[in-house]
C-alpha cells in the first residue's frame, strides 16, 4: 500500500503558487485576493475558513473573511455578495456552506458573479465543466484530480465508483473522471443512498471515491484487492486523549482498507489539504484572468 500524500502534494502546489505570486509582486502587480463569507458559528466551517486564511497567507494571497452572525438575514447576505461582486480588489470569493436553514443556498450561489466563483458552484461554471470548457472546478474534485495526476495514476478504462451524489463532490467527481482527459477516461458508476447492492458495486471498483458522509462507511469487504481508494470524508469523533477533544476520521475504515488498497488517501493529510490547494489554484486563476 502506498499513501496518496495530500500533505506533500499540496505543499508542492503551494510552492508553485507562491513562486507565481512572488513574481507578480516583483512586477508591481497586486497579488490575488480571496474573500470568504462565513455565516454562523458551525465549528467545522470556522476551522475551514481559518485554514483557508492561513493557507492564503502562506503563499502570499491576500484574504478577507466576512464573519456574519447566525441570524444574518438572507437579504443582508445577498447584499454582501453584491458588494464582493463589485469590489475590484477581490478576485474571487466563496460562501462557506452549509448556510443556516433560513437562507436559500440556491439563491446565494446564483448571485455570485461566475467570474469570481472560485468554488465553481455557479450553474454557469457547472455547465462549462460539463461541456469540458475552461472554468473554475469545484475545489475538492479539482484537488483529487491533481492528486491522481501528480501520482501519475492510470485511470483510463478503469472502473471508478463514486459513493455520493452531492453537488460539491460526488456529481462533479463522476463527471471529471468520465471525461476524455488524463486523469479521466474512466468508466464511472455513481452510487447513492438508494443504490441497491452498493457493497458489491464498490467491491468491483478499480478506483473507489468515498464521499458519502458517514464515518467508516467503506469497510474492507467493499474494496477489491489492489484498488485505489480516495476518502473525501471528514468527521469529528470524540476523543478525550486529544487536546481538542476530538480526532478526525474519514468515510473509509483506513486501518482495514489500507491492507487491501494499492493506494489510499489518509484522513487527515489527504483530500482536505488538496481541497485547499484547489481553491488557491482557482484564486490564482481568477487573478490571472484580469491581467
Ligand atoms: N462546505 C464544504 N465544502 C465546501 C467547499 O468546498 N466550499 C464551500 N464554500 N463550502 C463548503
Amino acid at each position: 500500500m502506498k499513501l496518496l500524500d495530500g500533505k506533500a502534494i499540496s505543499a508542492q502546489i503551494k510552492e508553485e503558487i507562491k513562486a507565481e505570486v512572488a513574481q507578480m509582486i516583483d512586477g508591481d502587480i497586486r497579488p490575488p485576493h480571496l474573500a470568504a463569507i462565513l455565516v454562523g458559528e458551525d465549528p467545522a466551517s470556522q476551522t475551514y475558513v481559518a485554514s483557508k486564511e492561513k493557507n492564503c497567507a502562506s503563499v502570499g494571497i491576500m484574504s478577507t473573511a466576512y464573519r456574519l452572525p447566525a441570524d444574518t438575514s438572507e437579504e443582508e447576505l445577498l447584499q454582501t455578495i453584491e458588494f464582493l461582486n463589485n469590489d475590484e480588489e477581490v478576485d474571487g470569493f466563496i460562501v462557506q456552506l452549509p448556510l443556516p436553514k433560513h437562507i436559500d443556498e440556491d439563491k446565494v450561489i446564483k448571485l455570485v458573479d461566475p467570474s469570481k466563483d472560485v468554488d465553481g458552484f455557479h450553474p454557469v461554471n457547472i455547465g462549462k465543466m460539463v461541456l469540458g470548457e475552461d472554468t473554475y472546478l469545484p475545489a475538492t474534485p479539482y484537488g483529487i484530480m491533481e492528486l491522481l495526476k501528480r501520482y501519475d495514476i492510470d485511470t483510463e478504462g478503469k472502473h471508478c465508483v463514486v459513493l455520493g451524489r452531492s453537488n460539491i463532490v460526488g456529481t462533479p467527481m463522476s463527471l471529471l473522471m468520465s471525461r476524455k482527459s488524463k486523469p479521466g477516461n474512466a468508466t464511472v458508476t455513481m452510487c447513492h443512498s438508494r443504490t441497491k447492492n452498493i457493497k458489491d458495486i464498490a467491491a468491483s471498483a478499480d478506483i473507489l471515491i468515498a464521499a458519502i458522509g458517514q464515518p467508516h462507511f467503506v469497510t474492507a469487504d467493499m474494496v477489491k484487492e489492489g484498488a485505489i481508494v480516495i476518502d473525501v470524508g471528514m468527521h469529528r469523533i470524540e476523543d478525550a486523549s486529544k487536546k481538542s477533544g476530538f480526532r478526525l476520521t474519514g468515510d473509509v475504515d483506513f486501518d482495514e482498507v489500507s491492507k487491501k488498497a494499492s493506494y489510499i488517501t489518509p484522513v487527515p493529510g489527504g483530500v482536505g489539504l488538496m481541497t485547499i490547494a484547489g481553491l488557491l489554484l482557482n484564486t490564482l486563476k481568477a487573478r490571472k484572468a484580469k491581467l
